[in-house]
């Protein structure tokens, strides 16, 4: 009781000299549950400085032996699944089986990580100079993936594991080193994730864990000199911090307005199915979480019967307990999912549940008959409720899609594999997924938003790159 969770700098576990602490709130319990340290910018810079110098030598440690490393970290995360999921139900009401999938799958993300970087950054270029107009053979040109430096990790609540790996996996195979800014909900799970890497032996100080509040430290870190590159993943801060960033790479990941459109032929059981999952698991607080259903009338009815059927059989309730539905990550949260339901309402929609809220938890409610000019046909809740509008063309659920400020992923439900291509080709969204909800995973595969749903893209392979820069040495020939 009343300890205070340390942040790691320099290889080792340290209080913070501000003598403060920033509280981790239960979503459940609505109590005070954990404590981290609230860092000063002092000790920021101390993080900044123990990792530039590390990254030097760590850019020379030999390929084979980086990747050995992050496979023993990443069995000793597999070995510690029980403690980091128990946090993780604590800090953001994951529900508990969901919570030890994260991460195990955060494990195997780091392996496959450590693989894939072994096969790409083992690979250069050879070129010769006489393909260009005017060139003899004189030119040799060979180029090679070096690191770019320090990069700043900063993962959002509901990953705050797995999405804290994908930034620093990628990272540390490259050669870089690595400062992590975990959110505050899902700060003692991120550290203790950090802690495997601890264990696993990384050198001194290419690791930083810094805690604290955004408003005190987040705009020092994102516009600290000593950082190389920004990996963020998060709600529109990712806006402002693109904006305020130097001339480094900037991977921003923030949110989306996923659309399914369903057409008359589709699976109407897949549908459901898919629906249910893709826009109430863990609460639909998921930037791939369907979030407006755009339905053809002729089959609207039916799909909504089949999902309201679905919607009852779900658990609502604690984490712990492995409910479906439990409580969004925040008061604020619920209250401004609450304003959209409320908004929607007001404005005429029809809901297909009545409206429940106890505390920070919300029954899952899908809306039909939602229309354009309601809050919610184009705001991200990041919560259990669900629009559906409905559609009498593709054309008019394709343009509701593009309309969107984001364009992270969309999907497609028909049996007619030229319409879902042809569809996919004119949605305006990172990924489009055909008789599937949206997902990020597998975790190797290409994730990346249009518009306001970020830039550049993630995936294993995407990220490994993106944190790596090209570097040429040219031999001329007398
Ligand atoms: O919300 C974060 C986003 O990356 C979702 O990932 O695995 O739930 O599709 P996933």
């Amino acid at each position: 009781e009343g300890e205070v969770y340390k942040y790691y700098a320099e290889g080792e576990w340290r209080k913070s000299s501000s003598g403060k602490s920033v509280p981790i709130i239960n979503p459940t319990t609505r109590k005070p549950e954990y404590k981290v340290q609230a860092c000063t910018q002092e000790e920021v810079n101390k993080v900044m400085e123990g990792a530039k110098e590390a990254q030097k030598a760590w850019a020379r440690t030999p390929l084979w032996k980086r990747a050995e490393l992050l496979h023993r970290a990443a069995a000793i995360l597999k070995d510690n699944k029980g403690p980091i999921a128990e946090c993780l139900v604590k800090e953001i009401a994951k529900p508990a089986k969901d919570a030890v999938t994260e991460v195990v799958r955060s494990g195997d993300l780091v392996s496959y990580t450590a693989e894939e970087g072994v096969r790409i950054l083992g690979e250069g270029k050879f070129l010769v100079s006489d393909s260009f107009p005017g060139n003899e053979r004189s030119k040799y040109c060979l180029t090679s993936k070096i690191p770019l430096g320090v990069v700043l990790a900063i993962p959002p609540f509901n990953y705050p594991v797995n999405l804290a790996v994908s930034k620093i996996g990628p990272a540390l195979i490259a050669g870089n080193a690595l400062v992590l800014k975990p959110p505050t909900q899902g700060a003692v799970a991120a550290l203790h994730m950090v802690h495997c890497f601890h264990l696993a032996g990384f050198p001194k100080g290419l690791i930083g864990c810094i805690t604290g509040k955004g408003s005190e430290i987040g705009d020092f870190l994102t516009m600290h000199p000593g950082v190389n590159c920004i990996s963020f993943t998060g709600g529109d801060t990712g806006i402002a911090i693109s904006k305020k960033a130097g001339m480094i790479p900037l991977q921003m990941e923030l949110g989306g307005k996923d659309a399914c459109i369903i057409l008359e032929d589709a699976d109407l059981d897949l549908v459901a199915a898919n629906i249910v999952k893709g826009g109430f698991s863990y609460s639909g607080q998921r930037c791939t979480a369907v979030k407006v259903v755009l339905v053809m009338e002729s089959v609207a009815d039916a799909v909504v019967d089949k999902v309201k059927a679905k919607v009852e059989k779900l658990t609502v309730g604690p984490p712990e307990e492995d409910c479906d539905v439990t409580p969004v990550v925040t008061e604020s949260s619920a209250n401004f999912i609450e304003g959209l339901v409320m908004d929607a309402k007001e404005k005429g929609a029809t809901f297909c549940q009545e409206y429940r809220r106890e505390g920070n938890l919300i029954w899952p409610l899908l809306l039909d008959h939602v229309r354009p000019d309601m809050r919610i046909a184009w705001e991200e809740p990041f919560g259990p409720v669900l629009p559906v509008i409905r559609i009498s063309s593709v054309e008019e659920g394709i343009h509701h899609c593009n309309a969107s400020n984001f364009g992270l992923q969309g999907c497609v439900f028909t049996r007619d594999i030229n319409k879902a291509i042809m569809i996919s080709d004119a949605m305006e969204t990172g990924t489009v997924q055909i008789n599937s909800a949206p997902a990020r995973g597998p975790d190797h595969f290409p994730f990346q938003g249009l518009k306001e749903s970020g830039i550049g893209s993630q995936g294993i392979t995407n990220s490994i790159n993106m944190m790596t820069k090209i570097k040429s040495t040219v031999i001329n020939l007398p």
